[in-house]
Parts: structure tokens; sequence; C-alpha cells
């Protein structure tokens, strides 16, 4: 089947959060949008065929999710990560913050403490806070661009009484790492041994480039299983965000009962008739846009990584193991996150996500998201070029 990933397809005017508020979040209606974990890429023909058949059908009223769905997500997650995951050990919700939201509330109390590793996926903090728990931060260490667990930190954090949770970023967004199996045996030891509940969050398990393999946290033990529960979610995978469907598996029965219970309280048991066509046929039947568009992403990686070095020496590229994000280094840049940000949305129009936005050890840095058509990659970088070259930065460099 034929999929052209070169092709630029318009995406304004369809509600979309990375095109349409782009005027309003970011003040100016010319920045190129490079931000938010969403690709301009159309989903697998399967997926866009099923739903169409499933519109014609005219009737929309409660769904429910069928032994197909599972069994196409049971067998992805078999085929892609070995790991054999049983149906009654999943639990769907209408996203992975949903997720993640649930677990903070069912599994920690109002004060309780809960570990994150910045610089991390934003909504991390959002979601421990607006549930009134106080975060613990676990920074990452970078060592030579790449980006390591202080063991010795977490040790300690993990010791006090009131560390209840850890949510692990597996792969890590923004730093692009796939953790070995090593690593997470010993972050998962640390965590057993002071009683800290594992909840990995494994949005970008699928992303995972060239000599890398994802680990699913659970698959590594029966106690690590026990001790966990792991969020997935067809979004980022299969650029399916807006379905709203993520598969939580929990195969700690004691664990599960009480997910479940919160799941009932808030009345999140039912799905959108669309996404579960959606997420079924993508798992069933997307595997090979799916592998074509991983190719794209790494050559989309070679293209910025190259131009990079060769046009933007004050720019570091942070090389990925996982996800479509990049993080760049712009710490030579010498500006602040503040005079950052303004250089990159003001003077070279383009949105990404800023780096102090993650964090503690985002400051300085930037993540951009490289799902796009080449043509759309080469813009921004361009853009970022041309800033970078009538910028006093450079100019006053080259007169010294
Ligand atoms: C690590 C991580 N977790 C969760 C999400 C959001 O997932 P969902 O849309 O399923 O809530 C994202 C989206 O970028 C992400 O990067």
């Amino acid at each position: 089947m034929g999929y052209d990933f070169d092709k630029v397809i318009n995406r304004y005017n369809t509600n979309s959060v990375k095109w349409d508020k782009t005027e309003r979040l970011f003040g100016d209606k010319d920045i190129l949008p490079m931000w938010i974990a969403d690709m301009d890429f159309a989903c697998p023909n399967p997926v866009v065929d099923a739903i169409k058949e499933r519109a014609e059908h005219g009737i929309f009223g409660y769904t429910s999710r069928s032994r197909n769905y599972f069994e196409a997500f049971i067998d992805w997650v078999e085929r892609r990560h070995d790991w054999s995951i049983k149906k009654q050990w999943i639990r769907c919700t209408p996203g992975i913050m949903t997720a993640l939201s649930i677990a903070i509330q069912t599994f920690t109390n109002e004060g309780d403490r809960i570990i994150i590793q910045t610089p991390v996926y934003t909504p991390f903090t959002e979601v421990i806070e607006k549930n009134n728990r106080e975060i613990v931060l676990n920074p990452l260490k970078l060592d030579h661009k790449k980006y390591k667990v202080d063991y010795e930190n977490l040790k300690e954090v993990a010791a006090n009484t009131d560390v209840k949770m850890i949510i692990l970023c597996n792969p890590h967004n923004p730093v692009g790492r796939v953790w070995s199996k090593e690593e997470l045996t010993k972050l998962g030891q640390i965590c057993m041994e002071n009683d800290v509940l594992v909840v990995s969050d494994e949005a970008h398990m699928d992303i995972v480039h060239k000599g890398s393999i994802h680990t699913p946290f659970a698959s590594i033990s029966e106690e690590f299983a026990d001790n966990s529960i792991t969020c997935t979610a067809p979004s980022k995978t299969f650029n399916l965000a807006g379905v709203q469907m993520a598969n939580n598996i929990i195969p700690n029965k004691e664990l599960r009962d009480s997910f479940t219970n919160m799941i009932d309280r808030l009345y999140l048991g039912l799905s959108n008739t669309f996404g579960v066509t959606a997420v079924e046929n993508a798992y069933r039947y997307g595997e090979e846009w799916f592998d074509k568009f991983l190719d794209y992403i790494e050559d989309n990686l070679a293209f910025l990584t190259e131009f990079i070095e060769t046009n933007l020496e004050e720019i570091k590229v942070i090389p990925p193991e996982g996800t479509y994000l990049v993080w760049l280094d712009c710490r030579e840049l010498g500006m602040d996150a503040k005079a950052l940000e303004d250089f990159l949305q003001k003077k070279a129009k383009i949105a990404f996500d800023e780096g102090y936005t993650f964090g503690v050890g985002g400051e300085g840095f930037t993540r951009v998201n490289i799902a796009c058509p080449r043509q759309t990659l080469e813009e921004g970088l361009r853009r970022i070029e041309k800033a970078v070259n009538e910028s006093l930065i450079r100019v006053g460099k080259e007169t010294q």
C-alpha cells in the first residue's frame, strides 16, 4: 500500500490544537507549529476506511469494546514487544492523562508525594499538583549527550515514607531515552524496596529508533508486574490522539480492582464509537503504515541532525533513541529561558515546546516535533538558521 509521508496536508479548520490554536496561543498566525506531540501525517488507510464504513452505518449508540478490540491490542503488544498480556489485565480510559489522574486518586492520598524525573512531559507536574499531591524530583543527569537516572538520589527520596509513587516516562519525553532493561531493573528494585508504586507511562513505546529496544517495565519480572501500572495509547503510534483512547495494563488484581472502582465512580466505562473502530483497526492492520512511518522519522532525524551540525553550530542535538520528538541543547545561544522563547517565536516564527516548561533541567533547551513532511521540517530549520544569522548573537560573535 502506498503511503506518502511527504504530502503536506492542510490541517487548518479541523479543530486541531496544533494548528488552529497556534495564533491564539502564540499570538501570531504565521508561526509554524512544531510543538505538541501530534503528527502531520494521515492515519493508516485501513483506519480511515474502517471509520468511514462505521460512519456510513449511521447509528452511533452506546458502544462497548469487543473481544476483537482487545485481541488486536494484545497481539500487537506480543508481536512488537514480546510481552504476553491477558485481556482481563486491560482497563480502558479516555487517554493516558486520565489514567494517570485515576492512578493518583486511587493509590495515593492528598499530601502524599510522587516522584518525577525532570525534564519530563509537562502534564506530569500538572496532574500531581491538580490532585493536591506533592512532587518529589529526581532530575535526570546529562552525561555526554545522554540522560541517565540518578539512582543515588532516587534511593534517598524513595526512602521517605510519604513517597508513594513514581511516574516513569518510558520511553522518556522529551529527552528521547529508551530506558534499557538494566536501567529499569535498577529503578524497579529501588521502588520495590521502598514500597513505591511504579506508574509507567509508555505512550511512546512503539516509536523506537534502530539500535534500541523498548522494554515494558512490567515485562521484566512478576514482581515488577505486581508493583506497576502500564499506561499505553495508540495516540502517538498511529496519530490517534483525537479519538481519546488508552489501554492500561494492570496485572495485579488488587490494584486493578481499585483502579476499576474509580473508573466506575467516574462513569468512564464506555467508549467513543469511532475510537473503538479506529484503535482496533490500527493495531490489527496499521503495521505496514507504522513501519514506513518509522523509516520516515529516522530519515527526518538524520536530516535534522545534519542540518543543525552544518548550519547551526550553536545548537546541539541530543540523539533520541525513541519518540518523534527531538531535544535540542540551545545553551550556547547564550539566552535565558524567556529570551530563547522570544527568539524562537518572535524572530524565527517557530512554535516549539520550550525546555523550561519540562521542569528542572529544561532551561536552555527546546523540543521539536519531527513527525511532519520533510518540507515542513526544512522550513522550520531554515527559519531558525535565518534568525540566528540575522541576530546579534552571531554578528556579535563574528566581529569579536
Ligand atoms: C509521555 C506522554 N504521556 C501522555 C501523553 C498524553 O497521552 P493522552 O493523549 O493519551 O492523554 C503524551 C502526549 O504527548 C506523552 O508524551
